[in-house]
């Protein structure tokens, strides 16, 4: 017989009700020597097997404890105890693996309370948690929920490469790549690193998006989306930075600015009402959690909705749309910034915006998810489309409670002029770049796209607060364990 997870024999179980199974999992908690919770991965909730110890060797019942693996084959009854609806009855056990008892003592895997920084330490182990469990099965609809929407919308996925010669963000933080021997560099007469000599024979590095390749493609396809891994060599310390995360960018050829605020929010909506609908139990027990963490906090911090509520009022608000403009003038406005409570006061109109700024508006101003477009061109990319002032450029962010920006995107400069001209200005290399101009030679149209930071999708979803807790093994300044 065809081997049933955990969450299908709960799901279906009438069809193996009275009869015999085989189940496999790992032990989550043996009560009495006589009720053994086990968990399989597949659904955040646990199979009761019954043990009669006396039918069993003595030696296989001590083997068994929390976190050891077995197959059990035995009849599936009706629950005599409150808190499930079918359990098994064992007639055979065997265990699959038992523990090293001594170093289980120091794994997060005793069964108790650890800190998310000690899980974080045992990333290889934290699959096996309740907590990390429920984050990572919804990371995954939260995936497939991207294609399904791209899917049904008539886009299709374009593989860009990890690999690549071009900064398509213009912002130089990328991680080179050599396989140069580094004590030994190749040098040409000036001095410089001689890459000619290198792997590719130029320099390359590790993209930073998959735009600028994306744009390519949808200038033949039409719609298309990027879902890959992003490299940023930036500094950032934060809850909400990692060096490797993922990213969805959809480029679509004669969208405009409008349209991509709208595919944005359409987008948005249908992945978070997707999980809403296809991750009940994990979002009841990531509801529970996230209500707990709120009591531990001082009561003006504390979230005024609980997780479901809040992904529910997401899906169900328009989102504000605001000018770049009109937040300046919020913000120059607001009690926040006349009386210094901003780490970063704005000054004035051209000011980039802080996480602070983004989240006073979104949290406290409109209390609701903001698009804010039309940015000062100088504070964004090379290739977003020049506006008739002259000042700012058809860029448009996507901030979120609790986060901030989620989303960042801009229709494009299709006209070549203006975007030469504005690779002067801003010292993008045309050369290395001459591919991403014939775009703009033949038959050249108005597009627009945007990208989302997967990670930060996810911890609005699960209502985890640390990026390092929504990707398996974060990678982070100073740390690439495992
Ligand atoms: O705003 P960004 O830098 O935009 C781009 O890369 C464009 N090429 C996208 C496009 O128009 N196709 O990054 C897009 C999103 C951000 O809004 C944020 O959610 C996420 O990527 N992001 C990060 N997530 C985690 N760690 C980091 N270091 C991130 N940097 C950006
Ligand atoms: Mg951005």
């Amino acid at each position: 017989m065809k081997k049933q997870t955990i969450k299908e024999i709960l799901q279906d179980y009438k069809k193996v009700l009275h009869h015999d199974i085989t189940v496999y999992g790992w032990v989550k908690s043996f009560r009495a020597n006589r009720f053994i919770a086990l968990n399989d991965g597949s659904t955040i909730n646990n199979l009761q097997i019954v043990v009669d110890f006396e039918n069993f060797d003595k030696e296989i019942i001590n083997k068994i404890s929390t976190a050891s693996s077995l197959k059990v084959i035995g009849e599936v009854v009706e629950s005599q105890g409150a808190g499930q609806t079918v359990e098994i009855i064992a007639k055979k056990i065997i265990i699959l693996g038992d523990n090293f008892t001594e170093e289980l003592q120091n794994t997060i895997l005793q069964p108790k309370k650890h800190s998310l920084e000690k899980l974080r330490e045992q990333a290889h182990l934290r699959f096996r948690t309740n907590l990390f469990g429920a984050v990572f099965r919804v990371r995954h609809a939260v995936t497939f929920a991207i294609h399904s929407f791209f899917t049904k919308n008539h886009f299709f996925n374009i593989h860009t490469p990890i690999i690549t010669g071009a900064d398509a963000e213009g912002a130089g933080e990328m991680f080179g790549l050599t396989s140069f021997d580094l004590n030994n560099v190749p040098k040409t007469e000036d001095g410089q690193v001689d890459y000619s000599q290198d792997f590719f024979g130029k320099q390359t590095n590790l993209t930073v998006s998959g735009q600028l390749e994306g744009e390519t493609a949808a200038m033949g396809l039409g719609r298309i989306y990027t879902f890959g891994p992003t490299f940023r060599a930036e500094n950032s310390n934060t809850t909400r930075h990692l060096a490797e995360f993922w990213m969805v960018e959809p480029e679509v050829a004669f969208n405009n600015l409008e349209d991509n605020i709208d595919l944005a929010e359409d987008f948005l909506k249908y992945v978070i009402q997707y999980v809403l609908d296809n991750c009940k139990d994990d979002l009841e027990f990531l509801d529970k959690r996230f209500a707990e963490e709120q009591k531990s906090k001082p009561e003006k911090e504390r979230a005024k909705e609980g997780l479901i509520e809040k992904l529910q009022n997401v899906v169900a608000k328009r989102f504000m749309r605001v000018s770049y403009t009109e937040a300046i003038d919020i913000l120059l406005n607001s009690k926040e910034n006349k009386k210094g409570k901003f780490q970063f006061p704005i000054e004035s109109w051209g000011a980039d915006l802080q996480s602070e700024h983004e989240r006073f508006l979104v949290e406290k101003h409109f209390e609701s998810p903001v698009v804010l477009f039309d940015y000062p061109k100088d504070i964004k990319a090379f290739y977003m489309r020049l506006n008739d002032d002259n000042k700012t450029v058809r860029a448009m962010d996507v901030l979120f409670p609790g986060i901030g920006e989620i989303i960042g995107g801009s229709e494009r400069e299709e006209r070549i002029e203006v975007l030469r001209q504005k690779m002067k200005e801003m010292h993008v290399e045309e050369e290395e770049l001459w591919w991403y101009m014939d775009t703009r030679k033949f038959g050249s149209v108005p597009h627009a796209g945007f990208g989302l930071g997967l990670e930060r999708l996810i911890l609005f979803v699960t209502g985890m607060t640390n990026i390092r807790d929504v990707i398996p093994f974060p990678r982070t300044p100073k740390s690439a364990e495992f």
